[in-house]
C-alpha cells in the first residue's frame, strides 16, 4: 500500500542542500533589514554586553527563568574559573496540574513572588549580594540593568509583566520578602551563553538557545549605541523569510497564543516539537495509514500532549510506544521515522540560520574560523542532533564548514548571568 500522507509528509519536511543555503541567504537578509529598520522581524536588541575580560570575579547570585523552570544559583568566579556554590530549582508549572504560574490566571507579582521563594531557599537569611538575571524573553535593553518585556512567547501568559521594568519587578519582590539581594544586570539566555563561550573559544561569536524555544544572538563589531562591540539578542525565533512551512507548521500557529510570530521558533524548540508530532499522527490516523482498526490507541495518543522528552523516546524506545498506546510495532516505528524527521529538520533549519549569521558577520561569506555557542536540551540530549547539524553545514559549505565549531556551552543562562553581574559590577 501507498502511504500518501506519510510520504508528503517526509518530502516537506526535508530541508535539501538548496532549501538550507536560501534560507542562510535570507537570514542574513533579515538580519541586515532588521539592522536598519525598526521593523524588521529581528528585534536586533542590545544587550549593553561585549567581550568579558576574562579577569572577571566574586560571588554572585543568578536567577534564570527560561519556558520551563526558573533557576536560582550562587556561583563563585576566580581567574577563569567557575563553581557552582548552590542551586535551587523550582517547576514554573506542575506537570500534574497542581500548580501553573505561567498562565493568564496570575499576575507579575504572583510570578516573581515565586521567584523570591525559591531565592529564599538558596540564600541564607540576611544574605546579601548581587545578582544577575537571565530573562529569556523579547526585551527593550536601555541599560546593562534595565530592560522592559516587550511581550511573552514560548506560551507564557502572565499578565502584568509585559511593558514592565523586569528588574524592578525582581527588587520589589525581594523586598516584599525581605531578601537583601540586589539584581545589577539582566541578559538573555543567549547572551549568557556567549559570554560563557568566549571565556573557552576566544572566535566565539555566536550564541545559540535550543531548548524549549530557540534564539540566537552574535557580536556586533562597532555598536552604534557604543561604538564598540557588544553582543546582540536577535530574537531569531522570530525568523519566517524562506522557510518551507508546511500545513503542520500551520495548524499548530493557529492554535498558539501568538500566531503569526515565532514561526521559526515553532518549527524547531522543545516547547513545540511534541505537538508537531501530535499533528502529524492525528492526520495520518485520519487518513487511514496509523492506528487502523485501533481507536483505543488512537485516541489514547490524541489525547496526551507530547514534550521534547516523549519525542526523543519516540525515536529511541519504539517497543516502549507499544506498551505505552497498546499498538503495533508497525505503528510505533510510524511515529519513531515522524519523530526523527521533524528533530532532522530541526537541525538542519538551525544549522541553516548559522550559515545566514556568519554570511553577516563575515561581510558575505564566511572566512574565518568562528565558534557557536549553543546551550540548550534539544542540542544537548536529543539524539544526533550535533552530528546532524555539523552534516548539514559540510552539505551545504564542504570544507569551509571546517571554519565552523558548534560547542556545547552547559549551563550557559545561569552561569553566564554571573559573568554579567561580575562586567556590571565592575563597571
Ligand atoms: C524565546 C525567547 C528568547 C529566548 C528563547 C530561548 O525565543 O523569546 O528571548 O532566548 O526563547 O529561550
Amino acid at each position: 500500500m501507498m502511504l500518501k500522507t506519510l510520504d508528503s509528509f517526509k518530502k516537506d519536511f526535508s530541508i535539501t542542500n538548496e532549501a538550507m543555503q536560501n534560507i542562510a541567504n535570507c537570514f542574513k537578509e533579515t538580519m541586515e533589514d532588521s539592522l536598519k529598520t525598526s521593523s524588521g522581524q529581528f528585534k536586533m536588541l542590545p544587550s549593553f554586553l561585549g567581550n568579558p575580560s576574562g579577569k572577571e570575579s566574586g560571588v554572585y547570585f543568578t536567577i534564570d527563568m527560561g519556558g520551563t523552570n526558573v533557576r536560582c544559583a550562587k556561583f563563585k568566579i576566580e581567574n577563569g574559573t567557575f563553581k557552582k556554590l548552590g542551586e535551587v530549582k523550582g517547576r514554573l508549572k506542575d506537570p500534574a496540574g497542581n500548580f501553573d504560574y505561567v498562565s493568564e490566571k496570575n499576575n507579575a507579582e504572583d510570578l516573581f513572588d515565586y521567584f523570591a521563594e525559591i531565592m529564599q531557599e538558596l540564600a541564607n537569611e540576611n544574605e546579601d549580594g548581587y545578582l544577575g538575571n537571565t530573562f529569556s524573553f523579547p526585551s527593550k535593553q536601555t541599560s546593562i540593568n534595565d530592560a522592559t518585556l516587550i511581550g511573552w512567547t514560548k506560551e507564557i501568559k502572565v499578565t502584568g509583566v509585559e511593558g514592565s521594568n523586569i528588574n524592578k519587578l525582581l527588587t520589589d519582590a525581594f523586598s516584599r520578602k525581605g531578601i537583601n539581594i540586589k539584581p545589577v544586570t539582566i541578559l538573555n539566555d543567549t547572551v549568557g551563553t556567549l559570554l560563557v563561550g568566549k571565556y573557552t573559544y576566544p572566535d566565539a561569536d555566536v550564541g545559540v538557545i535550543m531548548g524549549t524555544g530557540y534564539n540566537s544572538c552574535y557580536l556586533q563589531k562597532n555598536h552604534p549605541l557604543t561604538g564598540e562591540d557588544m553582543i546582540v539578542n536577535m530574537e531569531s525565533g522570530n525568523f519566517s523569510k524562506g522557510l518551507p512551512i508546511t500545513k503542520y507548521d500551520k495548524e499548530l500557529d493557529s492554535k498558539s497564543n501568538n500566531p503569526g510570530s515565532q514561526i521559526m521558533e515553532k518549527m524547531v524548540s522543545g516547547h513545540y516539537m511534541g505537538e508537531i508530532v501530535s499533528c502529524v499522527i492525528s492526520d495520518l490516523y485520519n487518513n487511514a495509514e496509523l492506528f487502523v482498526n485501533n481507536q483505543s490507541s488512537a485516541e489514547l495518543f490524541m489525547s496526551l500532549k507530547f514534550d521534547s522528552l516523549d519525542v526523543e523516546n519516540f525515536m529511541l524506545y519504539p517497543q516502549k510506544t507499544v506498551n505505552r498506546f497498546s499498538c503495533s510495532l508497525a505503528d510505533a516505528i510510524v511515529i519513531k521515522e515522524v519523530s526523527e524527521c521533524v528533530v532532522i529538520r530541526t537541525s538542519r533549519l538551525v544549522a541553516a540560520t548559522i550559515i545566514g549569521t556568519l554570511n553577516y558577520i563575515d561581510d558575505g561569506e564566511i572566512s574565518k574560523p568562528h565558534t557557536i555557542a549553543i546551550d540548550g536540551t534539544i542540542f544537548e540530549k536529543m539524539p544526533r542532533v550535533p552530528e546532524l547539524m555539523s552534516e548539514a553545514l559540510k552539505d551545504v559549505l564542504k570544507d569551509k564548514s571546517q571554519l565552523i565549531s558548534l560547542k556545547l556551552v552547559k549551563d550557559g543562562s545561569g552561569l553566564g548571568a554571573a559573568i554579567a553581574a561580575a562586567i556590571a559590577v565592575n563597571r
